[in-house]
């Protein structure tokens, strides 16, 4: 089955050479896309969709999600706003929600907040365990979540869990764990942050996680300064999380790496922290991903749109840099080449905006743009 997206006024494709084509048309063929450029010069296909003039661009490529949770966070969220900082310890509210959830409610969840996420323009999502902290609640949640979503991540270190010493916790995530989610993972992070884990903690982790034949990322730099940036470029990670509270030598080492470094602007925002210094690290030379950070504690809501809005007005960035980094930042930082671009090979993970361009989703802050959504060639998403 072969589609023809046509009468699309602004296409941002993110491939060096096709650039933005304006009066521009895409075919895809099951879930490839085969042929992009001029409306006039397209193909025919079996189904032929015009959309009026409306901008397209790839759908969202959201790298940081932690959604395999139960339980709700409000009194934090509200004793938060009246002054109260947030602190790594909030975690333990959403384990002990988690651990009594059973597994239908878990994926029920985890299938709403996707839904949710796709209705707003993202087409490919990372998403963590790390709200179980036991073999057994890691290992479910690793498999809820390969059931749905596209990258699974390991997060067993996410904190220490209060039954447990530091000692014994680290030495179980980087055996039993890992040993017991690696058919369900092909990532493993960790927060290094003063409430979590400490660097040596935290690269014994990264190190487990790599014998396992995973890919490694960090959370680092989200409260403070730190050694999370530091070590997520020395261990070869492919992206380090947050990155709030950036030295010089920070910013250097990550222009210097292939790390992303992945911003995650509503999570600075809901927890009153700085946001993060975004036109530092572009005019560095590094690569920058933004993603919405989804969870029940720091960052609850889905809206790639938000984030990119955010980073536009907010933190200096112009919209094709913001776009970039939504969609091709987080590709970089899940190490794909298939999504974030709308180019011949790549997966048809298209969105159509209620708008002539991508300007419009800093200009129109607040309203969700995206009017018609394609997953890997289906239509996910008609808005009327
Ligand atoms: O990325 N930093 C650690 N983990 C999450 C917070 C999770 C929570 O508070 O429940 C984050 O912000």
């Amino acid at each position: 089955m072969s589609t023809l997206l046509t009468g699309i006024g602004e296409l941002t494709t993110n491939d060096p050479e096709l650039g933005t084509v304006r009066d521009a048309a895409v075919v895809w063929e099951d879930e490839q896309v085969g042929w992009v450029g001029p409306a006039a010069a397209a193909p025919e296909a079996d189904e032929r969709v015009d959309v009026g003039g409306r901008a397209a661009l790839p759908g969202w490529v959201d790298s940081h999600t932690h959604l395999v949770f139960d339980g709700d966070r409000t009194s934090e969220f509200a004793a938060r706003m009246a002054g109260q900082p947030y602190s790594a310890g909030g975690i333990a509210t959403t384990v002990t929600a988690t651990r009594s959830a059973t597994d239908e409610r878990l994926a029920a969840n985890l299938r709403a907040l996707v839904a949710e996420a796709m209705r707003g323009g993202t087409t490919c999502l990372e998403t963590k365990t790390g709200y179980g902290l036991t073999v057994s609640d890691e290992t479910r949640s690793a498999r809820i979540a390969a059931e749905v979503v596209d990258e699974v991540t390991f997060l067993g270190a996410h904190l220490v869990p209060a039954e447990r010493s530091a000692e014994s916790y680290v030495e179980s995530v980087c055996g039993e764990m890992l040993d017991a989610v690696r058919t369900n993972v092909s990532w493993v992070d960790v927060f290094c942050e003063t409430g979590a884990f400490d660097e040596s903690q935290a690269a014994r982790v990264l190190r487990a996680g790599q014998r396992h034949g995973l890919g490694t990322r960090v959370h680092g730099n989200q409260l403070g300064y730190g050694p999370g940036v530091q070590l997520a470029v020395r261990s070869g990670a492919a992206s380090v999380d947050h990155c709030t509270y950036l030295s010089d030598g920070d910013v250097d080492a990550l222009a210097g790496s292939d790390t992303v470094a992945t911003l995650l602007p509503a999570c600075d925002l809901s927890t009153k922290q700085p946001l993060a210094p975004a036109r530092r690290l572009l005019d560095s030379g590094a690569a920058v991903a933004l993603a919405s950070n989804a969870n029940p504690g720091s960052s609850y809501t889905t809206s790639m749109d938000f984030c990119v809005a955010t980073a536009v007005l907010q933190m200096g960035m112009s919209v094709t840099e913001a776009v970039w980094a939504a969609t091709v930042g987080g590709a970089r930082a899940l190490r794909r080449h298939d999504v974030g671009v709308v180019r011949p090979g790549a997966r048809a993970d298209i969105q159509v905006l209620s708008a002539p361009s991508a300007t419009h989703l800093a200009y129109r802050v607040g309203v969700p743009l995206a009017r018609r959504v394609w997953r890997a060639g289906r239509e996910a998403v008609t808005v009327s």
